[in-house]
């Protein structure tokens, strides 16, 4: 049994990578800065409030941790400093406490694209890198959910935006929770980044008639160009790894099963 620190915990890949931690026996802590939402905290596991720009000391959160998963997000400019100084944080307390090794989550190619969230993931790499902590880097590419939000917004417009040119290799938080727990248990060589793809590589058409046909939605399905550094980067093909297409579940298994549940 290994003592795992979640960070990041109570997010969507955090609750994923606990869930199968305790399943798999070993001892899990979440940190984030707010407790679980009412219904999703995972029986086992201990839950500690702190964040990460703020704290002074990490003591209930690190005592006795053999490995640390960080799986947190920033999305805003404010927010994004958890990748930067929050991440500097908790691998200078990291160090201090004598933890052996880190599992971060990134994503694939972050360091090829111009956007101001690829940059600090980038930069929050290096910080990872560059620390005593012997880590692991597991890059995914994007999540069926990511995916799955785009339709729902343009959805509620009427629209199920089909970017054009647009090719992603999606995959289920399940399956990247999976590997990152298989990580945090010592699989892959120390100090190297792993790259992590979805089983199948889907045109934006596809994936919207995929979604309509599982939603019912009456959307109407339309090409759009996406905008911007982001748009850049999924048209050149950056954001796909078919030689590294580990996720088992498909988009349209993944929309199936949430219809039925
Ligand atoms: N979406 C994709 O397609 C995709 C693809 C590849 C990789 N990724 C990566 O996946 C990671 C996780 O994404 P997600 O969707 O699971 O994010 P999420 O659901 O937003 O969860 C983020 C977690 O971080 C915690 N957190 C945020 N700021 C914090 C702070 N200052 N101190 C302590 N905890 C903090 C949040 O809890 P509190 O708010 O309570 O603090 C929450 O537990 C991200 O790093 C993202 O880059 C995403």
């Amino acid at each position: 049994m290994t003592r795992m620190l979640i960070v990041g915990g109570t997010g969507r890949v955090g609750t994923a990578v606990a869930a199968q931690a305790v399943e798999r026996g070993h001892e899990v802590v979440a940190l984030s800065r707010h407790a679980p939402a009412e219904g999703s905290a995972i029986p086992g596991v201990r839950y500690v409030q702190l964040d990460l720009l703020t704290a002074v000391d990490f003591d209930e959160a690190m005592e006795g941790v053999d490995v640390l998963v960080d799986t947190t997000d920033g999305v805003s400019r404010a927010s994004g400093r958890v990748f930067t100084q929050g991440s500097a944080n908790l691998l200078h307390a990291a160090a201090r406490w004598g933890i052996a090794r880190a599992v971060l989550l990134s994503i694939v190619n972050v360091d090829r694209c111009n956007l101001r969230y690829y940059r600090t993931k980038t930069a929050q790499e290096s910080a990872y890198r560059e620390s005593v902590l012997e880590t692991r880097i597991v890059r995914a590419t994007q999540f069926h959910d990511l995916v799955t939000g785009v339709f729902r917004t343009g959805a509620k417009g009427g629209i199920v935006p089909a970017f054009g040119g647009v090719r992603l290799q999606p995959i289920a938080i399940d399956d990247v929770a999976s590997i990152l727990v298989d990580t945090a248990e010592g699989a892959g060589r120390a100090e190297t980044t792993f790259t992590v793809g979805g089983p199948e590589v889907l045109s934006f058409r596809e994936m919207a008639a995929q979604w309509k046909a599982a939603t019912g939605s009456r959307g109407l399905v339309l090409r759009l160009r996406m905008p911007g550094a982001i748009g850049a980067f999924w048209r050149s093909g950056g954001a796909l790894i078919p030689e590294h297409a580990v996720g088992l579940i498909t988009y349209r298994q993944w929309l199936q099963a949430r219809e039925r549940a």
